[in-house]
């Protein structure tokens, strides 16, 4: 049995990768009496900086409300007047995650020697990379939680609330949440997106081969 840091870990059996990939789907209702475990939480964490980025940067942080408090402070900064049904059970959800981008960590970073980009000149960058990779990051926690039969949703934050969600937390300016990971075991009441109804576009449909 393989030894890490003094910890005997003991292998289980999860699903195999192709089938979490074609399993996972947003959630968006959850069973409030069930809390994420501890355990869960830290891998869905530590899957998420696993993730790939530019230059390694890591230009990423995660905001991670459990307490009703917290949680309330959250969906109490993000949306206003009474919850409509999507909020009523998004707000079920135990566990919220907010990955945030940070992009100067991203101009630091391709400032320095060996990449040399001292002029920190945004238009250098072909599309927002620290967004990017941050949602990468935000989808090994999907994954992730598929893998530990968890459920989970990415969704967005508005815009214009997004200086009320900086003020609650004490976010500093230069990071931006991207959206936010809901996380808990599936509740009863789930409703798949209508946005489903238009149908996967097909490989043939999405893929050009050779060229354009
Ligand atoms: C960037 C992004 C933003 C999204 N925003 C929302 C959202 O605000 N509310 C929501 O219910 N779902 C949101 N979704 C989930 C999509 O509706 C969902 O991924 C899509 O309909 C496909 O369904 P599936 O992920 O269950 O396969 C978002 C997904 C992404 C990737």
């Amino acid at each position: 049995m393989p030894v890490h840091g003094g910890r005997v870990r003991v292998w289980t059996a999860r699903m195999e990768f192709a089938e979490v990939v074609r399993r996972r789907h947003m959630v968006r209702d959850y069973d409030p009496d069930r809390p994420v475990p501890a355990e869960l939480r830290e891998r869905l964490l530590e899957h998420a900086i696993r993730a790939p980025s530019a230059g390694f940067s890591q230009g990423w942080a995660f905001l991670v409300l459990e307490e009703p408090d917290d949680r309330a402070r959250f969906w109490a900064a993000t949306s206003d007047g009474p919850p409509d049904a999507w909020l009523s059970r998004m707000r079920r959800a135990p566990l919220l995650i907010v990955p945030l981008s940070h992009k100067a960590a991203y101009l630091e970073r391709y400032a320095e020697a060996d990449k040399g980009w001292t002029d920190r000149d945004e238009t250098r960058w072909p599309v927002p990379y620290w967004d990017i990779d941050t949602g990468m990051a935000a989808l090994l926690m999907l994954l992730t939680a598929v893998d530990e039969g968890l459920a989970a949703c990415f969704f967005g934050i508005p815009p214009e609330r997004i200086p009320g969600f900086r003020e609650a937390f004490g976010v500093p300016g230069p990071y931006t949440p991207i959206g936010c990971v809901s996380v808990g075991y599936a509740g009863t009441e789930d409703k798949r997106s209508p946005s489903l109804a238009r149908g996967r576009r097909g490989v043939d449909e999405v893929v050009h081969r050779g060229r354009w």
